[in-house]
């Protein structure tokens, strides 16, 4: 069992970051009986997971949602850590897909100007308006 002060030592990162991740249930501590929290010491992982997560843009509402998949009862293995990291690099795959197709419209906005919410791609992105103009 580790203190919250030795997991900070370990993973890097701080204490009120830890209390942080428990508090959206991202770790779980164990209270003794003078109510300090103890961790086990797979919580390393998990916050090893979260890193990793957050360094390549993965938010913590969906690490938050990969993590409910993942058992309670173990720390997450070898093949937990591939399942996750499959689903995340999927939805990098989208906002990449994404993030080209606004570079591609931003070019008709250089020089442009205008911020029309009819012609400005970036402005009305997926043609609301053709879209209420429909209806
Ligand atoms: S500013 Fe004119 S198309 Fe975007």
């Amino acid at each position: 069992m580790l203190t919250i002060g030795e997991v900070a030592k370990r993973s890097g990162v701080s204490v009120p970051t830890l209390r942080f991740y428990e508090e959206k249930q991202l770790i779980q501590s164990i209270r003794t009986n003078g109510n300090q929290r103890r961790y086990l010491r797979g919580v390393l992982r998990r916050v090893a997971i979260i890193k990793v997560a957050q360094k390549v843009g993965i938010s913590l509402a969906e690490i938050q949602e990969g993590f409910k998949v993942l058992p309670k009862d173990h720390n997450p293995t070898k093949a937990d850590w591939e399942q996750l990291s499959k689903a995340w690099q999927i939805k990098l795959d989208e906002r990449i897909t994404l993030l080209m197709q606004m570079k591609e419209q931003m070019q008709w906005c250089i020089g442009c100007g205008c911020l029309s919410l009819e012609d400005c791609p970036l402005r009305n992105p997926n043609d609301v308006m053709a879209q209420k103009k429909r209806l």
